[in-house]
């Protein structure tokens, strides 16, 4: 039985999906005092409908960069954001008069803060209820809304609350909840969870992922935190220098020889192959069924092997991981069990054995 598609999948979207948020050569080039900083340096992004999509990168690396050019809170410098359909660069270029409907674009698309930025003179349901003010709805409406939404967030006894008197986790419910009095079609959040400690994280982290499924919300997360793509995201893009570097669906990129990111998800110890050594990385999805293929290889070829080290765990609600085995003898000694294993549907990546990667990640 195959447990995972023997061919790895370039870890790239193609344009032939439902993508509810595009931007095609993206860049941002700030201007300050004379100098001039190259956040994003021609981004190419796709997040397809209904996916909680994931970036990653260190700090500096264009993350907010890129999220404020998603909805026009900053000014792309070249390039286009496409976001439910809607070329949002060409609705700014337009002018004043584009105005309006670069708001209601805007009013589309949630937007959750590190910081919460909540108003401290205005009571939680009033917060809630400021993207309704702009969007012009009456008092009764903009209530009922408010009401509503607090109670998906768990915060219905909150409404006449001041943000002072709420924790870190309870705020960005709020904030949450604010971000989705639009009706979004999207949710942009920036380091949502970076305040919080970890327990908080991982309730923000469920609602989010809850939102996703109830309501079909499309959500694009920055984080630095592996962790939390681990748990809630369905694909991930790893950024550097203002360039995305990698990207695709965890899967993918779990099955992707080399990828940095599968790396940091599932991080193994062990040395590379040698002469007395072939250590070989085997990646899986779907059900756990690595060990019993591992025992199968031993008493096949009557080999001893040694399992260096695994990481399993549940990406997206798919079992997937990593499990690094050494086998003795060099790589050439054990080309007949490697092909077996392969046979097996498992992704094989030889470690110390560039070229042969490289040939076997090219079958
Ligand atoms: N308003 C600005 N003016 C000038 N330079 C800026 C501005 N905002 C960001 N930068 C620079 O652009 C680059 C990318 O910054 P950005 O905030 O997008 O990174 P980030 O990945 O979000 O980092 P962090 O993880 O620290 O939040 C950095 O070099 C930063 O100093
Ligand atoms: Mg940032």
């Amino acid at each position: 039985m195959p447990l995972c598609p023997g061919t790895p999948t370039p870890a790239h979207s193609t344009v032939t999906e439902t993508h509810v948020i595009t931007t095609t050569g993206l860049t941002k080039v700030y201007r300050s005092r004379g100098r001039e900083v190259t956040a994003l340096d021609g981004v190419d992004l796709h997040v397809r409908e209904g996916e909680v999509y994931g970036v990653i990168g260190q700090s500096g690396a264009g993350k907010s960069s890129l999220i404020r050019c998603v909805n026009l809170l900053e000014r792309p410098t070249s390039g286009t954001v496409t976001v439910a359909g809607q070329d949002l660069t060409a609705l700014a270029g337009r002018g004043p008069r584009a105005g309006k409907e670069l708001r209601q674009a805007r009013s589309r698309i949630g937007m959750v803060f590190q910081h919460f930025n909540l108003l401290s003179s205005r009571t939680v349901q009033d917060n809630v209820e400021l993207p309704l003010e702009i969007l012009g709805k009456s008092g009764k409406e903009r209530s009922r809304k408010a009401l509503e939404l607090l109670d998906l967030v768990g915060l219905a006894d909150k409404a006449g609350a001041y943000p002072a008197q709420l924790s870190g986790g309870q705020k960005q419910r709020v904030g949450i909840a604010r971000a989705l009095a639009g009706d979004p079609k999207v949710l942009l959040s920036d380091e949502a969870t970076s305040a919080l400690d970890p327990e908080t994280t991982r309730s923000i982290l469920a609602l989010l992922r809850d939102l996703n499924r109830q309501l079909g919300l499309t959500v694009l997360l920055i984080t630095h935190e592996m962790d939390v793509v681990k748990s809630v995201c369905d694909s991930a893009a790893l950024m550097e220098n203002g360039r995305i570097v990698e990207s695709g669906t965890v899967s993918e990129l779990l099955a992707t020889p080399g990828s940095e990111l599968a790396a940091a998800l599932f991080p193994l110890d062990g040395e590379a192959s040698g002469e007395d050594r072939t250590v070989v990385d085997v990646t899986f999805q779907g059900e756990s069924a690595t060990q019993p293929v591992i025992s199968q290889l031993a008493r096949t070829y009557n080999i001893d092997i040694s399992i260096l080290g695994a990481a399993i765990d549940t990406v997206g609600g798919l079992q997937v991981g990593r499990m690094r085995i050494e086998l003795p003898g060099r790589y050439e000694d054990n080309v007949v069990p490697i092909g077996f294993l392969r046979e097996q549907g498992l992704q094989i990546d030889v470690l110390g054995h560039e070229s042969v990667l490289v040939k076997e990640g090219a079958k």
